[in-house]
């Protein structure tokens, strides 16, 4: 390893050019961002496909998913405009990053969850980082709404992802994705829940370009739960169904620039069924050995979709981003296993196993 790898301190340092921020901002950082670009033949091989395929894996960030680029930048700033009080609703993982970032900031957190309705990991990273815990009985879009609501009438921070340095932040994944590659890739797989990511994405694709970084940009390719798809059909789902959790999500607050980022980038957004998330979801960890939670696996079952079109060629390069890590929701993962451990009572039960 180089000594800068060694060195990496965070998005904001690595990519401060590109940012919002000047030397008075005071940076609250985890060292988030630096996630690995892997190589995934073997996945590729099992969907058919020659291209490469490469997965961002968003789950190696500090809190365990990509809302960290973005979080790290809302807190900063948050804390220079002096701020003490910060509030999100969340599926999870935003709540996960708010909880650590704001308590590393020195600011009390508040949370809004749909009840019964995050994986128990996600509830667990907000208790321990001693947020202030607050369950609606809707869903998600009805928590955005209260909060967003309050926040514009106290004195207290939104950092859900209308919050714009949340995608500031977010879309230097775009920036990585070009550094680890050397250019943008062919297509860009990736779930969508309230559509932040795949702006951010788009606008991160676009700014690299604009600095002559990448002299191509890549297909956006988006993926809704079906149970939960109001981008696909072009309506407002008002009871949003999934077993992906963290993409249970029927009025997105970013819809008209994921709209835009497929339509301009030549892309899509589109939908996959639960048993295709489920399905993408025990091959991405059974094939390459990387663990990530149900909603990030929608982008390589979109990819899977595809791929049975014979859409995809040798020389061109795929990305698909696994935004959060699978020890979140590990409840999910024992349920939808379909193998319970065996009963070992003697060497000869364990040789047995081993196939000896
Ligand atoms: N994947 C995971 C693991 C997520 O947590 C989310 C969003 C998405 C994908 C979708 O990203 O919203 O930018 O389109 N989670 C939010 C939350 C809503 O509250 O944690 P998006």
């Amino acid at each position: 390893m180089s000594l800068p790898d060694m060195k990496w301190s965070g998005i904001i340092e690595a990519y401060r050019d590109f940012l919002p921020v000047s030397e008075k901002t005071p940076v609250v950082t985890l060292h988030e961002g630096g996630t690995p670009l892997l190589p995934a033949p073997r996945l590729a091989a099992a969907l058919g496909i020659q291209s490469d395929l490469y997965l961002k894996y968003e789950g190696l960030n500090p809190t365990g998913s990509f809302k960290d680029r973005g979080m790290t930048l809302a807190i900063s700033k948050a804390k220079e405009e002096g701020a003490e009080k910060v509030i999100c609703a969340s599926t999870g993982n935003t709540s996960a990053s708010a909880a650590a970032y704001g308590t590393r900031g020195g600011m009390k957190v508040y949370v809004l969850i749909p009840k019964g309705k995050i994986a128990l990991g996600k509830l667990a990273q907000a208790l321990m980082h001693h947020s202030g815990i607050l369950q609606v009985e809707g869903n998600f879009d009805a928590a955005l709404k209260l909060v967003t609501e309050v926040s514009q009438r106290y004195p207290v921070t939104l950092v859900n992802s209308i919050n714009p340095y949340r995608l500031q932040g977010q879309k230097t994944a775009a920036f990585e994705v070009c550094d680890q590659l050397g250019a943008a890739p062919s297509y860009h797989f990736l779930p969508v829940g309230n559509a932040g990511n795949i702006t951010a994405y788009w606008m991160g694709y676009r700014e690299y370009r604009e600095k002559g970084k990448t002299a191509v940009l890549p297909k956006m390719m988006g993926f809704q739960a079906a149970g939960a798809a109001p981008i696909v059909l072009g309506k407002i789902v008002e009871k949003p169904s999934t077993i992906a959790t963290a993409i249970r999500i029927g009025n997105p607050a970013s819809w008209h620039q994921a709209v835009a980022a497929a339509a301009e980038s030549k892309g899509l957004i589109d939908m996959v069924t639960d048993e295709e998330i489920i399905a993408a979801y025990h091959m991405i960890a059974g094939f390459e050995g990387v663990f990530c939670e149900p909603a990030s696996a929608a982008g390589v079952a979109g990819l899977a979709k595809l791929s049975k079109q014979g859409l995809f060629n040798k020389g061109e390069q795929i990305v698909c981003t696994l935004t959060g890590h699978g020890l979140k929701d590990a409840d999910f993962c024992l349920q939808s296993s379909q193998k319970p451990a065996e009963i070992v009572k003697s060497k000869s039960d364990l040789l047995k196993a081993l196939g000896f």
